[in-house]
C-alpha cells in the first residue's frame, strides 16, 4: 500500500493556470459500501489534449490496482507523492481503470463521502465541492475537467435508499450477498467531478412533480429521516417556485427528468447544488410553524432557490477553475436574492442582504482577511467560500444589471447561456458575454480584483442664482497590503432629490463615479433639496456625506424608498455610537423621528417598522473601530442607547403590542411582519421595564400558535433574565427535545444570551446533547457565544474559543478555519486585551496542523 505523504502547505496562483493535459469522456464509478470501510472501482475513458503527464489527485484513498488499457501498472509506470498521482508516459487514449479503498465510517470532516448520524441512525452522503471528489477517488478532480458519469452504488439493505446523479438506470439484489442491494445510476450532462453525489440511506421521500415550460415532466423528491418528512413542505413550494421562477425571469428551464434533495443533519455548509441530486443540511430544507421561526423558514426557501439556480450558473456552465468561485456564487446570490425579493417586500429584502453585507462582508475587507472577489491565490481553496465571495460577488452583479437596465441584463444573460453553455469558463467570459449591449461593462472588472470597502464620501453646493445643484462624489479605497494601489471604480450611485418644504421628488438619477472625484449638477432646483444617495443600496460601499442630523431625520420620513429610511436610521445611530471615531450627532433627533414614524408604519408596513428599530450588532459597530477598541465601553453604550430608544418611545409599547396580538398561524408577508415587530416590541417593553411586559413574555411563549412567537418570547425572557426564564428555557427543552433543529436553539439562545458568562458555555459544551461531529450544534454554541464580544474577548473566553479550533483541526478542518476566522480583529482590542489575543493566537499556531487553519492563522496574525 503506498503512503501518501501530506502534502506542504503550497500557494496556487491564478495566473499559473494551465489546461489540463487530460480530458475525461465517460467514468464508471461502483462504490461498494461494507460495515467499516468502502470500496471504489472507476473506470475513466481518457483523451490528451495537451502536453503533459496524466495526474490524478487523492487523498485518504488506499490505491489497491490501476490498470490502463486492461494492463496492471507496474510500479515504475506511475509515482505518487503530495496527493497526486501522476502516470508518465500515458498514451494518448487510454481507458484507465482503478480500485481504492476507503473509510467513509471514520471520515470527520464531512468532505468525500462519509457517514453521518450514530447508532442505528447513519447514512452516507457524499460532499466534493470544492476538492472533496479526491477523497473517493483518485481522480482529475478540477473543475475544468467534464465527464459523463455512470454510477453504481452497492449497500447493506439496512439502506435502502441508493441515489446518484441522474437518472435511475438499473436497480437489484446482489446475487452472491442477500443482504446487499444495488443501484445504476446515469448522468446524461457533462459536469465536473465537484457536482457528483451519492447516498446510501433509510429514508422517507415527499414526491410532487413539475412540467417545464419546455413541456418536461419532472419528478420531484425531497428525501429526510420519516420524522421529519410533514417538514419537507415549505421546501417543496420552494423548489416549484424556484423552477417557474428561472423560466419567466431569465428563460431557463430544468433539463433532467429528476430533481432529488436530500436533507442530512451533518453537514459544514447550507446545502450543495450536486447535478439532479442535491444535499441539504437540515437546517436549510426542514421547516414547519411549529419548529422553525419565520426568519429561518424564508432562508429554507432561499437556500432552496440557490441550489435549484446553480443549476445553469454554476452546473450547466461552471468555473475553469476554483478563482472563479464568484462566477457562480455572485450570480446565484444575486438570483436568489431577486427571488426572495419577489415572495416579500423587497425593501425588506433589501435591507437584509445589505445588514448581512455590512455585518460580515464590510468586516472582512477591513481586516487581515481581505481578498477580492475574485482572489489571486490561496492555499487551500475552502478559505475562500467567504461573504466576499458571495455576498459581494452578488452586488457586483447587481451593479452590472442596474448599469445595463433589465431589458439588456437579459440579452446579456441569455448571451451568456446561448455562448457558454457546457462551458467551464472565467468571470472574463461572463463580463464579455454581458457586454453585447454596452461594452463599459467590461470596466466592472477592477471590482473583481481589488480587495478593500471603497468609501464614498461627498458634499454638495446650492446655487440659488443659477437653481442650480452640484454634488462632489469621491472615492477612496485603502491600499491592501500585497496587492496594488487601489484604482478608482465604477460606481453607481442611485441619487434622488427632496424638496424640503413639501418632500417632493425634484430630481432623480444614477450617477456614475468612475474617477477619483467627479462633480454632477441638476439645474432647475427652487431651493436647496436633501440629497438622498445610494438608494437601494446601489454599490457596496461605505458612505460619508455632509449630512446634518436634521436632513437624515427628514430623510427617515419623507424618503419612498423602505430600504433608505433603513439606510438613514442606521447612519444616526452609528453617529451617535461612533462619536469617539469623529461622529457627533445629537440622539434626540433620531428619538424624535422614530416617536414620529413608528406609530403609522407600524400599521402600514410592520415587518419594515421592525427594521428601522434595527441597532447594529456590537460585532458591526467594531469593525469600524481600528484601534483601542473596548468591548466592554460598545456595549454599554450600544445598550445605553437601546435603553434609551426603549424608555423614550415606551409609551407606545403598551398600545403597538396590543394592536398586535397573538394569531393563527398564516404564512403571509403580512403576518410574519407582525410576528417580527411583536417580537422587537416585547424586548423594547422589558427593556422600558413596562409595567406586566414580563407577562405579556410569559403568555407570549404559552399560547404561541408557531415558533417565531414562542422563540421570540422565550429569547426575551433569557436576555431580560425574567423570573422564570429557567422554567421557560426547560420547558422549551423538554418539549423539543427529539427536534435537533430546535435545540439547537435552545443552545444559541443560552450562549448568545446578553449574560452569558465562560462558565455557561463550558456548561454547555459538556452537555450531554453537545455533539462534536455535528457542525450545527457546535456552531449553536461558538458563533453564538462569538456574538459576546465581552466574553469572547477575554482570557477564558478566547481559552474556550481557540481550544474548540484546536479540537477541531483534526477532525474537521473546514469547520475549524472558518470559525477561526472570526477572531480577525483581535489587534483592534485595547490593551491589555490585544496582547493577551495575540499569545492566544500565536500559542494556537503551535498546537494546529490543517492547512486550512493555518494558512487562516497565518492571515489573521499578518494583521
Ligand atoms: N456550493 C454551495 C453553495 O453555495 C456551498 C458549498 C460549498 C457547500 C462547499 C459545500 C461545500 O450553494
Ligand atoms: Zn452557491
Amino acid at each position: 500500500m503506498p503512503d501518501v505523504p501530506p502534502h506542504a502547505p503550497r500557494k496556487i496562483h491564478l495566473t499559473d493556470y494551465q489546461l489540463p493535459s487530460f480530458d475525461v469522456d465517460t467514468v464508471d464509478l461502483d462504490i461498494k459500501i461494507f460495515d467499516d470501510h468502502a470500496t471504489v472501482d472507476s473506470r475513466l475513458v481518457m483523451n490528451r489534449q495537451a502536453a503533459g503527464d496524466l495526474v490524478l489527485y487523492g487523498e485518504d484513498v488506499e490505491l489497491v490496482t490501476i490498470m490502463v488499457d486492461g494492463e496492471p501498472l507496474s510500479s515504475e509506470q506511475y509515482s505518487q507523492a503530495d496527493g497526486k498521482l501522476t502516470i508518465s508516459d500515458a498514451p494518448n487514449n487510454l481507458t484507465l481503470e482503478l480500485q481504492v479503498r476507503i473509510h467513509p465510517q471514520t471520515n470527520t470532516a464531512l468532505e468525500g463521502l462519509y457517514m453521518a448520524g450514530t447508532g442505528s441512525d447513519t447514512m452516507f452522503v457524499t460532499q466534493c465541492e470544492p476538492e472533496g471528489f479526491r477523497k473517493i477517488t483518485f481522480y482529475p478532480d478540477r473543475p475544468d475537467v467534464l465527464a459523463i458519469f455512470t454510477t453504481r452504488v452497492e449497500a447493506n439493505k439496512r439502506y435502502p435508499t441508493l441515489l446518484a446523479n441522474g437518472n435511475l438506470v438499473e436497480q437489484g439484489d446482489v446475487v452472491e450477498a442477500p443482504d446487499r442491494h444495488y443501484a445504476i445510476w446515469h448522468d446524461p450532462t457533462n459536469k465536473p467531478s465537484y457536482l457528483f453525489a451519492c447516498v446510501a440511506a433509510d429514508l422517507d421521500v415527499l414526491t410532487d412533480h413539475y412540467t417545464t415550460s419546455e413541456g418536461r415532466e419532472v419528478l420531484l423528491e425531497v428525501y429526510a429521516k420519516s420524522s421529519d418528512i410533514d417538514k419537507c413542505h415549505v421546501g417543496m413550494q420552494a423548489l416549484k417556485d424556484a423552477m417557474a421562477w428561472d423560466e419567466v425571469n431569465y428563460g431557463r428551464a430544468y433539463d433532467l427528468d429528476r430533481y432529488m434533495i436530500v436533507a442530512v443533519s451533518q453537514f459544514n455548509m447550507g446545502a450543495m447544488e450536486n447535478k439532479g441530486l442535491n444535499i441539504f443540511n437540515t437546517a436549510c430544507v426542514l421547516s414547519s410553524p411549529e419548529t422553525t421561526t419565520d426568519a429561518r423558514s424564508f432562508n429554507v426557501k432561499a437556500v432552496i432557490a440557490h441550489e435549484y439556480f446553480h443549476n445553469w450558473t454554476g452546473n450547466r456552465i461552471t468555473c475553469r477553475d476554483w478563482f472563479q468561485l464568484c462566477l457562480k456564487e455572485g450570480f446565484t446570490v444575486y438570483r436568489d436574492q431577486s427571488f426572495s425579493a419577489d415572495q416579500q417586500s423587497s425593501a425588506v429584502q433589501r435591507i437584509d442582504d445589505v445588514a448581512t453585507l455590512r455585518a460580515h462582508q464590510f468586516t472582512e475587507d477591513a481586516g487581515p482577511l481581505a481578498h477580492p472577489v475574485r482572489p489571486e491565490s490561496f492555499v487551500e481553496i475552502n478559505n475562500f467560500y467567504t461573504t466576499t465571495v458571495y455576498e459581494k460577488g452578488a452586488e457586483i452583479v447587481r451593479m452590472l444589471a442596474n448599469t445595463l437596465g433589465s431589458d439588456n441584463f437579459r440579452k446579456g444573460t441569455d448571451e451568456y447561456f446561448r455562448r457558454y453553455d457546457g462551458q467551464a469558463v472565467t468571470v472574463e467570459d461572463f463580463l464579455s458575454a454581458l457586454s453585447i449591449t454596452d461594452d463599459k461593462i467590461e470596466n466592472f472588472i477592477d471590482w473583481y480584483r481589488q480587495p478593500g470597502t471603497p468609501m464614498l464620501s461627498g458634499h454638495q453646493a446650492y446655487d440659488r442664482e443659477t437653481q442650480t445643484l452640484t454634488i462632489t462624489l469621491s472615492q477612496q479605497t485603502r491600499h491592501v497590503n500585497g496587492f496594488e494601489a487601489p484604482k478608482p471604480l465604477p460606481i453607481p450611485v442611485a441619487t434622488a432629490l427632496f424638496d424640503k418644504a413639501s418632500g417632493d421628488i425634484v430630481g432623480e438619477r444614477m450617477l456614475l463615479l468612475d474617477q477619483a472625484e467627479q462633480t454632477f449638477s441638476f439645474d432647475n432646483i427652487t431651493s436647496e433639496p436633501v440629497v438622498s444617495l445610494l438608494r437601494d443600496f446601489s454599490a457596496p460601499v461605505q458612505l460619508n456625506y455632509d449630512y446634518q442630523d436634521e436632513d437624515l431625520a427628514f430623510l427617515l420620513t419623507h424618503e419612498t424608498n423602505g430600504f433608505n429610511r433603513w439606510q438613514v436610521t442606521q447612519m444616526l445611530v452609528n453617529r451617535i455610537l461612533l462619536q469617539g471615531q469623529g461622529t457627533k450627532s445629537n440622539p434626540e433627533v433620531y428619538l424624535q423621528a422614530l416617536a414620529q414614524t413608528l406609530p403609522t408604519l407600524a400599521t402600514d408596513d410592520a415587518m419594515l417598522a421592525a427594521r428601522l428599530l434595527d441597532i447594529p450588532s456590537a460585532q458591526e459597530l467594531a469593525s469600524a473601530i481600528h484601534k483601542d477598541y473596548d468591548p466592554v465601553l460598545i456595549k454599554e453604550q450600544r445598550e445605553g442607547l437601546y435603553r434609551q430608544v426603549a424608555e423614550s418611545l415606551s409609551p407606545q409599547w403598551t398600545t403597538l403590542y396590543e394592536q398586535l396580538p397573538l394569531q393563527s398561524y398564516e404564512d403571509s408577508s403580512e403576518a410574519r411582519g407582525m410576528r417580527a415587530l411583536r417580537n422587537v416590541v416585547l424586548d423594547m417593553a422589558l427593556t422600558a421595564k413596562v409595567t406586566g411586559a414580563a407577562e405579556w413574555a410569559q403568555q407570549q411563549y404559552d399560547n404561541a400558535s408557531c415558533m417565531t412567537e414562542r422563540f421570540g418570547a422565550l429569547k426575551a425572557m433569557v436576555n431580560h433574565q425574567v423570573a422564570n426564564a429557567d422554567k421557560y428555557l426547560a420547558d422549551f427543552y423538554n418539549r423539543f427535545q427529539a427536534d435537533d433543529l430546535v435545540i439547537d436553539l435552545w443552545f444559541s439562545v443560552q450562549a448568545a444570551a446578553d449574560n452569558v458568562n465562560t462558565d455557561k458555555i463550558n456548561d454547555l459544551l459538556t452537555h450531554a446533547d453537545f455533539d462534536w461531529n455535528t457542525p450545527n450544534r457546535v456552531r449553536s454554541v461558538i458563533s453564538a457565544f462569538a456574538s459576546q464580544p465581552t466574553v469572547l474577548w477575554t482570557s477564558e473566553g478566547l481559552r474556550i474559543y481557540t481550544d474548540v479550533i484546536q479540537r477541531l483541526d483534526e477532525s474537521n478542518p473546514v469547520l475549524a478555519s472558518r470559525l477561526l476566522q472570526v477572531l480577525a480583529r483581535w489587534y483592534t482590542l485595547v490593551e491589555p486585551r490585544r496582547q493577551m489575543a495575540h499569545e492566544q493566537l500565536i500559542s494556537l499556531q503551535k498546537k494546529v496542523s490543517s492547512k486550512h487553519v493555518l494558512e487562516s492563522l497565518d492571515s489573521v496574525l499578518s494583521a
